[in-house]
């Protein structure tokens, strides 16, 4: 069965009211793929900015979400919040999080688990360093990232894995297609003999870093590169020439 393509813009801590309407203003009018998934996931401040302007047929993500029902948790959102605020998928685990913030894997497993309970889409980042991929334990890694995952969530319909290596975020040195597609197979490869055959055929795996338009077309045509999650590149209306990288 074929995947349907996912391109997921990760604004990260950046954007004002006035910049995100003006993104959602081009993505508004833009001539979009209609075969493209795309969900983009602002700042907390403007989830509902986002979700009120918005066309039809865009989604919005957060960039995280607590593992707690609601209750004393200062500055944490909770899943039923964002279902409240008709948010349909939250990102998790970004490199960003586990390493400034010190998430482990069964954190973010743990919120992994609450936000596809509570009905939310989970767009799962996993990724190596340099230094680990210079020792040669890339996969290693990811697997283990993903392990976390499996010990807590049987049901991965709703999971979209983003492959993001670390030396690769925000340096401009983006994976070469066979870096990337090397590590896509080996994660539907992990899915399928860990998981099943099925939730390895289904699952999109998508990749991040230093995606541009300049480099996004030769990256979707590798056979495991479902799509893609945008930092820097989906704050520019170039982000909807990567929604149309498919076409
Ligand atoms: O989550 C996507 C992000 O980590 C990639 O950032 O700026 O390298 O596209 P960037």
């Amino acid at each position: 069965m074929a995947r349907q393509f996912f391109v997921g813009g990760n604004f990260k801590m950046n954007g004002s009211v006035e910049a995100i309407k003006k993104i959602i203003g081009y993505l508004n009018d833009a001539k979009l793929d209609p075969n493209t998934e795309v969900v983009i996931a602002p700042p907390a401040l403007y989830l509902l900015l986002a979700r009120e302007h918005l066309k039809p047929g865009l989604e919005v993500a957060a960039q995280n979400v607590f593992d707690k029902p609601n209750g004393a948790f200062t500055g944490e959102i909770s899943v039923d919040q964002l279902k409240d605020s008709n948010i349909t998928w939250t990102l998790l685990g970004h490199s960003e999080r586990r390493v400034i913030l010190q998430e482990d894997d069964q954190f973010v497993a743990s919120k992994t688990k609450a936000a596809l309970d509570g009905g939310i889409g989970v767009i799962f980042c996993c990724g190596e360093s340099l230094e680990q991929r210079e020792s040669g334990k890339t996969i290693d890694v990811v697997t283990m990232q993903l392990k976390a995952v499996k010990d807590k969530v049987s049901d991965w319909s709703k999971i979209v894995i983003a492959y993001e290596p670390i030396w690769a975020i925000g340096t401009g040195k983006v994976a070469s297609t066979e870096q990337a597609q090397e590590v896509h197979a080996a994660i539907r490869s992990w899915l399928k003999k860990e998981i099943s055959e099925k939730v390895a055929e289904e699952t999109r795996i998508i990749y991040g870093g230093s995606v541009s338009e300049k480099n996004c077309k030769d990256l979707s045509k590798q056979p495991d590169i479902d799509g893609f999650l945008v930092g820097g590149a989906s704050l520019k209306p170039a982000f909807v020439d990567i929604i149309n990288s498919h076409l």
